[in-house]
């Protein structure tokens, strides 16, 4: 029988727990992409709190690549020495610090010199225009996912995960809602650009050093990627050498189409799919999706081959919830997922980034 407190191995990357931080957007901790102490103070909150792993918001590989101004940039030149600091304060209190990727592709609003935001396709998401990458900057960009993810393990993460979900880059080209591409990049070669950004990951940062992805076994759209083709990529990625794959949903093509589709009662909502994928590969598979109970994340720990449970909403409400658990007050998380987490001060959660951000 599994339980959440115990060492657990994801691939190459040893937690002392099961339990997950799943990357969530701190823009209170960046000012124009550069890191700001209060990035540091979010992530030692969490590391106090108990959690096993924490994965970062999405961070930035190359220029155009970032949602807001507020998404940390790693191409940005102070950003080793001020990750460093930060990975330090994790590993003080027994934490792991994994780095998520991100470029934000036709969702890139923060555009260092570009005049629109680029796409697999030119299909706008909410903010046209946008235009088609070129193959050469496909080459280009590639490169860049090896050269911040070597920039991630210099300066103290103790791993990377490509972000090939919620309707961001990597996920436009997965999805044949916003590839429309005639050439090897489309169609039966979706998945290409992937497999590229994996191989020149790896190519960079060796053999031992974890990789995970995040990536959609759904978009909750019509005409979205389909669970054949997603677990087909994903028994890929298996045979290349993925560390961890973690299962999440959404495109984020319109406001039903986004990855937070729990409700207070609604919790688990990725895991049947997880649990399929988990049947089919050996990699060490993450469920993400409206976990807030103990006794929902033991029964899904042990209904299958899930190795770890990550939560995001929960621990904007409560970074201590890890913690409280271990310590034997199994209460459901105080998160009531009403999804306001930037926009409402109801529940404090608004607050606690924004306080950061005044730091
Ligand atoms: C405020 C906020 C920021 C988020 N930022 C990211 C992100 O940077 N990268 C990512 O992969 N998912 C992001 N997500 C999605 C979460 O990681 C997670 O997949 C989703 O919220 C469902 O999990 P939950 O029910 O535990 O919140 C974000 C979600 C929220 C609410």
């Amino acid at each position: 029988m599994k339980k959440i407190f115990e060492t657990v191995s994801l691939g190459n990357l040893t937690i002392k727990n099961r339990l997950v931080r799943s990357a969530t957007m701190e823009v209170g901790g960046a000012k124009d992409g550069c890191i700001t102490p209060a990035l540091g103070d979010i992530y030692e909150e969490l590391s106090v709190g108990g959690v096993g792993l924490i994965i970062t918001g999405m961070m930035g590989v190359a220029p155009n690549s970032c949602v807001n101004s507020g998404m940390t940039k790693i191409y940005a030149p102070e950003f080793s020495d001020a990750f460093a600091k930060i990975a330090e304060r994790v590993h003080e209190h027994g934490s792991k610090i994994v780095v998520q990727l991100g470029h934000c592709g036709v969702k890139s609003r923060e555009l260092d010199g570009a005049d629109v935001a680029f796409g697999p396709s030119s299909i706008p998401d909410r903010t046209p225009p946008v235009r088609e990458i070129t193959k050469e900057e496909i080459a280009d960009l590639v490169k860049a996912y090896g050269a911040a993810a070597l920039k991630c393990k210099e300066a103290g993460a103790d791993g990377v995960q490509i972000h090939a979900a919620h309707g961001y880059l990597l996920s436009e080209f997965l999805s044949p809602i916003y590839n429309k591409r005639t050439d090897e990049y489309g169609g039966e070669g979706r998945a290409k650009i992937l497999f590229e950004v994996y191989d020149e990951i790896r190519r960079q940062v060796g053999a031992d050093y974890p990789i995970l992805v995040k990536i959609n076994g759904d978009d909750i759209a019509p005409g979205g990627v389909s669970e054949e083709e997603f677990t087909k990529n994903c028994e890929e990625l298996a045979r290349r050498g993925i560390d961890a794959i973690e299962v999440s949903c959404g495109i984020a093509i319109d406001k039903t189409s986004n990855s937070t589709q729990g409700s207070r009662q609604d919790e688990a909502y990725n895991a049947p799919m997880a649990n399929r994928l988990a049947q089919k590969i050996n990699t060490a598979i993450i469920s993400v999706g409206g976990y807030r109970s103990i006794e929902k994340i033991e029964e899904v720990l042990n209904g299958g081959n899930i190795a770890a449970i990550s939560m995001c909403r929960a621990l904007i409400r409560e970074p201590g919830l890890p913690k409280r658990w271990e310590a034997g007050d199994r209460k459901k998380a105080a998160c009531v997922a009403c999804s306001r987490c930037f926009a409402s001060s109801k529940h404090g959660c608004y607050l606690l980034l924004n306080s950061a951000a005044e730091k």
